[in-house]
């Protein structure tokens, strides 16, 4: 039989049910597991909201203890797999070096790819939380030229990814707290987003039963559109251009506005929020005072706030109810960082992957689940009769 309801990206469907993320996108409200995401971001660590995200509660000491034992000690990458990474051309965008880096750990481990084992899913799921900081510093390092460092399991995850993507074999890397605490904050606020396109992905892989990296890999292949998670890296190009080419940002609004122009504004506009995303508003108060302690040019940033008022303040946004979403201010803050703009992306995946596990682990638990094959409304010609090629 045919399909009969039509919904072209998915505006209207539910294709699962969950109990992980909430979201009231009318109010602005977002909740991991019941937990206001505000509360969150200000006293959580990463790894305990990883730990929240995919076994359900919070975790005690103890628990949190022996969970980032576990996966510090899954921090250190295969030496050939360090080869795979040498042989990608300087410059190679690090969400392609992300995805080839994911799906070749799954090569490398060969013993936990089962999705019907719980101890090899567990395995695999710590596995790619402790290799995904390695995975995405060496993409920096290999895109940069640099030497890789080894994983120090002393550290703390953020520590450790901070280390590995800015140290040097040389000197001692200094880590200062408040750019720790930043980025916990910020991988907290992308942890989980419900079925967000990357998320959907992971799960449309997951239930045809592929292997967990190989979803996870293909959650990152979906991240990197700059309608997704790009749109970090697409918002510093898009003040940077304003800034190079002398715009008047009520100029720059007119060509957005005119939609012949094919122009955007990047960082702006959700599928499901419709008053204001709630990441955006944490994220833009760290930004100014982060800028401020990093000594780091404050021109872009006072750009975006000057596009974020105009634009708030224009028809055209109000009446589509546009607001400035999760990547508009976080490439001000990974550029003030020292991260260039090609990788903010790997950025965001990092901060992804706890949400992305728990809802392929999710799917995985439940036993009514469905291999996802959606239909189509056919369009095209039927019952055409082939003619040889010399008759056509
Ligand atoms: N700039 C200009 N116009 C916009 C924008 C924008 N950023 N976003 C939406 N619109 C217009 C759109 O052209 C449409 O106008 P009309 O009704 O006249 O045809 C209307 O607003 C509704 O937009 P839509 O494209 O139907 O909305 P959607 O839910 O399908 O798309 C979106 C959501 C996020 C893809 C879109 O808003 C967008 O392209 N934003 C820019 C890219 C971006 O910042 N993406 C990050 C999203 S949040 C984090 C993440 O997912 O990674």
């Amino acid at each position: 039989t045919g399909a009969t309801t039509l919904d072209p990206g998915f505006v209207n469907t539910a294709s699962c049910t969950s109990a992980i993320t909430f979201i009231d996108g009318d109010e602005g409200i977002l909740q991991y597991r019941g937990y206001p995401i505000e509360q969150l971001a200000e006293k959580a660590t990463f790894i305990e909201v990883a730990y929240l995200l995919i076994y359900g509660e919070l975790p005690t000491q103890e628990q949190l203890d022996r969970f980032s034992g576990k996966i510090s000690r899954r921090m250190m990458l295969d030496e050939r797999l360090k080869e795979l990474y040498r042989s990608f051309p300087r410059g190679a965008h690090p969400m392609q070096v992300l995805a080839a880096g994911i799906m070749a750990l799954g090569a490398f481990h060969r013993d936990n790819l089962s999705v019907h084992d719980p101890a090899q899913v567990e395995e695999a799921s710590l596995r790619l939380l402790g290799s995904m900081p390695t995975l995405a510093a060496y993409a920096y390092k290999s895109s940069v030229g640099e030497p890789f460092l080894y994983p120090q399991t002393r550290l703390g995850y953020v520590e450790n990814y901070l280390r590995l993507s800015f140290g040097t074999p040389q000197e001692e890397y200094e880590i200062d707290p408040d750019i720790v605490r930043a980025f916990e904050t910020l991988f907290i606020l992308h942890a989980d987003h419900e079925q967000n396109a990357s998320t959907s992905t992971v799960r449309l892989v997951g239930s045809a039963d592929a292997n967990i990296y190989a979803s996870m890999s293909s959650g990152v292949n979906a991240l990197s559109g700059p309608l997704h998670g790009g749109a970090n890296q697409a918002v510093l190009e898009m003040l940077a251009r304003i800034n190079d080419e002398g715009l008047d940002i009520k100029e720059f609004v007119s060509q957005v506005k005119d939609k012949k122009s094919g122009v955007k504004l990047m960082g702006f506009g959700h599928r499901v929020y419709k008053n204001y995303d709630p990441r955006a508003k944490i994220i833009k108060g760290h930004a100014d005072q982060l800028l401020r302690k990093t000594g780091a040019s404050n021109a872009l940033l006072d750009m975006a706030l000057e596009l974020e008022e105009t634009a708030l303040n224009d028809d055209y946004f109000i009446e589509r109810k546009l607001y400035p979403n999760v990547d508009f201010y976080t490439g001000l803050i990974y550029e003030a960082m020292g991260f260039p703009a090609q990788h903010f992306t790997a950025l965001f995946a990092l901060g992804r992957l706890p949400g992305w596990i728990a809802q392929w682990r999710e799917q995985h638990a439940d036993p009514a689940r469905k291999i996802g094959r959606p239909r189509q409304i056919y369009v095209g010609e039927k019952d055409r009769t082939y003619s040889p090629i010399n008759e056509r």
